[in-house]
């Protein structure tokens, strides 16, 4: 495996980072994680737009401008010889003393890890997942805002904690007030019937949420299929009482949730049908750049 470390392509033997990395002694940067379908990194424009955005939130000036960060995961790509991938790159302040002072940092450290994309098995896909509703909330997004795909996982990794030893595949939290946010790496979405009518419902990003790439593609396809959404806030009994729940993100897509804290869901058309409108919306996007 070969990684892009700071404007080189290394062995991954080679790839060090410095003790005095910031990222490592505080967690202080940020990531992106793409999924590359033949050749083609699905999003590309958009997820380095994301990373810009937390960039900025962090203060963090990115030295590379899009154009050569683009070149590089390419170069990264090439390089290990990947068309369906997994990409990650990490921008952290970089190497400096001891001390909280971004200022104590010259320059970034600038990571992109390429690896094969491994399918997740087909039983997630057929069964659906089981979760947990995790009883460690969400960062407050006035602490560490979930907009800010950063390095400090540590909120997520506790409720992770959790899920693994309630036998869970993933765990979703509540934020301080008692509303359901995200999952640990992912968003979730559930359906809700009224009036005999179905409403697929989604934590709106203002209960503190990543606002996923995904999610805003499946909130695309649900409207071109007519489904009706409502993004709000939800409490943890209204996803118990719902007919089908899905979870998304960039390498999982759209994953069924057949069990959340014993309460049991369907596989049902909703899911089915984004599920599906997902993989095309992925193959056209992939037609259109090649
Ligand atoms: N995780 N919420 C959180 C907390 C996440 O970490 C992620 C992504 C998402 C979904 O975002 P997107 O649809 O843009 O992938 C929501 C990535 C996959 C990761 O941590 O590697």
């Amino acid at each position: 495996m070969l990684i892009y470390l700071n404007n080189k392509i290394v062995s991954a033997s080679d790839a060090r980072v410095s003790v005095f990395d910031h990222g490592f002694l505080y967690g202080d940067g940020i990531y992106e994680t793409m999924r590359v379908y033949d050749g083609v990194v699905f999003m590309l424009d958009e997820h380095i737009k994301r990373l810009h955005r937390s960039a900025s939130l962090i203060e963090l000036k990115i030295p590379q401008k899009p154009k050569e960060i683009k070149s590089a995961i390419h170069k990264t790509l090439e390089a290990n010889s990947l068309k369906n991938a997994y990409v990650r790159l990490t921008i952290s302040r970089g190497y400096g003393p001891i001390g909280l002072d971004p200022a104590l940092c010259a320059k970034p450290t600038f990571v992109i890890m390429a690896n094969k994309f491994m399918d997740y098995p087909v039983s997630f896909y057929k069964k659906g997942v089981k979760l947990i509703i995790s009883s460690v909330r969400r960062n407050l997004k006035e602490a560490i805002n979930p907009q800010i795909k950063s390095l400090t996982f540590l909120n997520n990794i506790l409720a992770k904690i959790e899920a693994k030893k309630k036998k869970a595949y993933e765990a979703l939290m509540l934020n301080s007030e008692g509303y359901l946010t995200e999952g640990t790496i992912c968003n979730v979405f559930f359906v809700l019937n009224k009036k005999n009518k179905q409403v697929l419902c989604t934590p709106s990003v203002d209960c503190g949420i990543l606002d996923g790439i995904t999610r805003s593609i499946v909130l695309d396809l649900a409207l071109k299929n007519k489904i009706k959404i409502k993004e709000g806030k939800f409490k943890k009994e209204t996803v118990y009482n719902a007919s089908e729940v899905f979870i998304t993100n960039t390498t999982m897509e759209v994953m069924p949730v057949c069990e959340i804290d014993g309460n049991k869901y369907q596989i049902g058309d909703i899911t089915k049908l984004l599920h599906s409108a997902y993989k095309n919306n992925v193959q056209a996007y992939i037609s259109k750049q090649t």
